[in-house]
């Protein structure tokens, strides 16, 4: 089928696991463990319903706004994720591209497979990509990178905090195990290592609160930190003097039986509220549907981003499938909200959004 006939996200993700090569799916696809987190970040949407309004005036609105001082066509960004080059030839360059003509925000992984020198370089005017860092043991390079996209012109430095162990991602580790030699010898064997395993040697993984002042003191960017996964978290990032944080479990990829997202957004909006005024929110993981991000912006996300699908939709159908990815999420955004009664993205408000069942305030 060609990118137009995709209907849904799903739709690629089916289609990818029948294309993408097996060390692609089981890269892509794997998460941590019984993969426990990676199933509830996408049932906890499913536990939230809107309240909407009828009879309101809906004839001018738009799905446009802005996050970390960025204006964006819809509340959707790029996920940074690792190694497209696995399921497309070009790799991110797609995905940059893609961002462009859609006017969205991308996220560019540490762990990409383009260099950031062809990113930047197939960047367009005005377009504005966020760099993802994951520190190095040796500081010094990591202070020497954050400083060269800086150089480069990334508009934020986003800081992965997530990975205090690289956790087991089972069906990764599973795929690569089936091409070790099964035959007993008395040769030493060179084992296979997992996709993960084989790009995250340099991660320091002895992360702390002081390491923010550490990107702090080598750039003016702001500082977004993702993996944050507590409400308790969020406020000490608020005392850090970070811009912005991603409430995130990496996917379900990192410590299995990490919250949804979702749901610590919804702690936040029941009794933090005052947070989303002193710093931007935004979450990711298991957002598929246009349902879905409405719900997060009405909960007080600024911006929701996605991993796995924008990866899918490259890997079936490259830059047009990833361009063709964010118009249906553009779509079904503009289709819930109006449906809901907001016009535009400010007047989707926290009563719009509540759990499953009789609402109770
Ligand atoms: C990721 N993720 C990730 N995060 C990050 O900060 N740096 C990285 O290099 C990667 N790499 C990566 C590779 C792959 C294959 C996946 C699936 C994910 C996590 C990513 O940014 C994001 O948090 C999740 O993908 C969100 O969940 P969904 O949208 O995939 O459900």
């Amino acid at each position: 089928p060609e990118a137009a006939d995709m209907l849904l996200l799903d739709d690629f993700e089916a289609w990818a696991e029948r294309v993408l090569s097996g060390t692609a799916w089981a890269y892509y696809r794997s998460a941590a463990d019984g993969e426990n987190s990676f199933m509830e970040n996408r049932n906890a949407f499913r536990r939230y319903f809107f309240r909407p309004r009828v009879l309101r005036d809906m004839s001018t609105g738009s799905t446009e706004t802005s996050f970390m001082g960025v204006e964006t066509s819809m509340p959707v960004f790029i996920s940074p994720a690792a190694m497209a080059k696995l399921g497309h030839p070009l790799g991110e360059v797609n995905l940059t591209k893609a961002a462009a003509e859609c006017g969205i925000v991308q996220m560019i992984s540490c762990n990409a497979s383009c260099s950031v020198e062809e990113l930047f370089e197939a960047k367009q005017p005005g377009q504005a990509l966020f760099f993802q860092i994951y520190l190095n043991k040796n500081r010094e390079e990591s202070a020497a990178l954050i400083r060269k996209v800086d150089n480069l012109g990334a508009k934020a430095i986003v800081f992965t905090v997530d990975v205090a162990r690289q956790s087991k991602r089972t069906r990764d580790v599973r795929y690569k195990a089936m091409q070790n030699p099964t035959r007993k010898t008395d040769q030493p064997v060179q084992k296979a290592k997992s996709v993960s395993e084989s790009i995250s040697g340099y991660q320091d993984t002895n992360l702390t609160w002081k390491d923010i002042t550490f990107i702090r003191e080598h750039t003016k960017l702001p500082i977004i930190v993702k993996g944050v996964q507590s409400l308790e978290d969020v406020q000490l990032c608020v005392d850090h003097g970070v811009e912005g944080v991603i409430l995130s479990n990496h996917g379900g990829r990192q410590a299995d039986y990490a919250p949804a997202p979702v749901d610590i957004l919804y702690e936040i909006r029941t009794h933090r509220p005052d947070l989303f005024d002193k710093i931007d929110v935004m979450i990711d993981g298991g957002i598929r549907t246009g349902a879905d991000v409405v719900k997060a912006l009405a909960m007080g996300a600024k911006a929701v981003g996605l991993g796995r699908p924008f990866l899918y939709a490259n890997g079936t159908h490259g830059q047009e499938g990833v361009e063709r990815a964010a118009m249906i999420m553009q779509e079904e955004i503009t289709n819930t909200m109006r449906n809901i009664g907001a016009s535009t993205v400010d007047e989707l408000r926290p009563e719009m959004v509540g759990p499953a069942g009789p609402w109770v305030g």
